[in-house]
C-alpha cells in the first residue's frame, strides 16, 4: 500500500514546496548570463532559501524538533530524541553547470535511528520516500533493489573525489578494482539520488567516501526498506560517523566488498 502516513506527507509537502523555489531559479540560472562568481553566489542562495523554507516547513508541523542542515549546521529544539537531517540541493555543481540533477533530502532520526525518509528529484517529480518497516516508494510505486547477482552485470554509481575534497589516490585504487569487473560504472553527481537509484534497482550499487550525514541519512532508510543491504565502504556498520558506504543487494554487497579491499 502506498498511503503515506501524516509524517511522510509533512515531509513530502516540505520537499515540493522547497522545490518550486529550486526549478524557478534552475530555470533562471540556465537563463542569466552570470559570471563563475555571480552564478555560484546565485546557487548557494538558493540553497539557502530552500534550507529556510524546509526549516520552517518541518518546525511547524513539528515543532520542537532538531534540526541538523547542511548550511545551518545543528540546531537543538526542545525535544532532543526528535532530529531532522537535512540536505536542501544536493547535486550543487550540477545545478550550477546547469545539469538537471539534484535532490532535496529529508530523513527524520528518532533515538539514533533514522525512521523516516524523503529523497525528491524536482526536475523528474520522482519522489521517493520510506518509513522504517513500511517499504520503499518512488511516487506511488513500491520499490525493491535490483536482483542482479554477478558483478559482471552489475552497473555501480561511485563518487570522483574532486577538488580539496576526498582521498584521490585510494579512489584510483578502488576504481581500478570496480570497473574491470562490472557493465558499468557511473558518477552522476547526487549521492542522494544515487541512493534512491539503488533503492529502484536502477544501479546495482553505490559507493562512496567522504560523504556527510545529510548525503546519507535519507538513502539509508530508502535502500534498507527496498530489501537492501549497506555497510560503509570498509564493510563496517557505522556509515553516518564515517561518512563512507557501500549500498547494494545482499548477494552484489559481499562480491563489491571483496573488490573494494583489494584497493585497501
Ligand atoms: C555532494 C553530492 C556529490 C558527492 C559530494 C557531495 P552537495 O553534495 O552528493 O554526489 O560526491 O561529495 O558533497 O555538495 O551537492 O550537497
Ligand atoms: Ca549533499
Ligand atoms: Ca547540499
Amino acid at each position: 500500500m502506498s498511503t503515506q502516513s501524516a509524517l511522510l506527507k509533512v515531509m513530502s509537502d516540505a520537499a515540493r514546496k522547497a522545490a518550486r523555489g529550486l526549478n524557478r531559479d534552475f530555470g533562471e540560472l540556465a537563463e542569466l548570463q552570470v559570471s563563475k562568481k555571480g552564478a555560484a553566489d546565485y546557487v548557494s542562495a538558493a540553497d539557502l532559501k530552500a534550507e529556510q523554507t524546509l526549516f520552517e516547513a518541518l518546525a511547524k508541523a513539528r515543532p520542537g524538533y532538531s534540526f541538523l542542515g547542511e548550511e545551518r549546521g545543528l540546531i537543538e529544539g526542545t525535544d532532543k530524541t526528535h532530529t531532522w537531517i537535512v540536505d536542501p540541493l544536493d547535486g550543487t555543481t550540477n545545478f550550477l553547470h546547469a545539469i538537471p540533477h539534484f535532490a532535496i533530502n529529508i530523513a527524520l532520526q528518532r533515538e539514533g535511528v533514522i525512521v523516516a525518509a524523503v529523497t525528491y528529484n524536482p526536475i523528474t517529480n520522482e519522489l521517493y520516500w520510506a518509513e522504517k518497516g513500511k517499504g520503499c516508494f518512488v511516487n506511488d510505486k513500491r520499490l525493491r533493489v535490483a536482483a542482479r547477482k554477478h558483478l559482471d552485470e552489475a552497473v555501480l554509481a561511485t563518487g570522483i573525489p574532486f577538488l580539496g575534497h576526498g582521498q584521490h589516490a585510494k579512489f584510483l585504487k578502488e576504481l581500478h578494482q570496480m570497473s574491470q569487473r562490472v557493465a558499468g560504472v557511473r558518477r552522476f553527481g547526487s549521492a542522494a539520488l544515487d541512493l534512491a537509484f539503488v533503492a529502484a534497482g536502477r544501479f546495482d550499487g553505490f559507493w562512496e567516501r567522504d560523504l556527510k550525514p545529510w548525503d546519507l541519512a535519507a538513502g539509508l532508510l530508502l535502500v534498507s526498506e527496498a530489501g537492501g543491504k549497506i555497510t560503509n565502504a570498509d564493510g563496517d556498520e557505522d556509515v553516518l560517523g564515517t561518512g563512507s558506504i557501500l549500498a547494494s543487494n545482499l548477494e552484489l554487497h559481499p562480491l563489491i566488498l571483496e573488490k573494494l579491499k583489494l584497493a585497501n
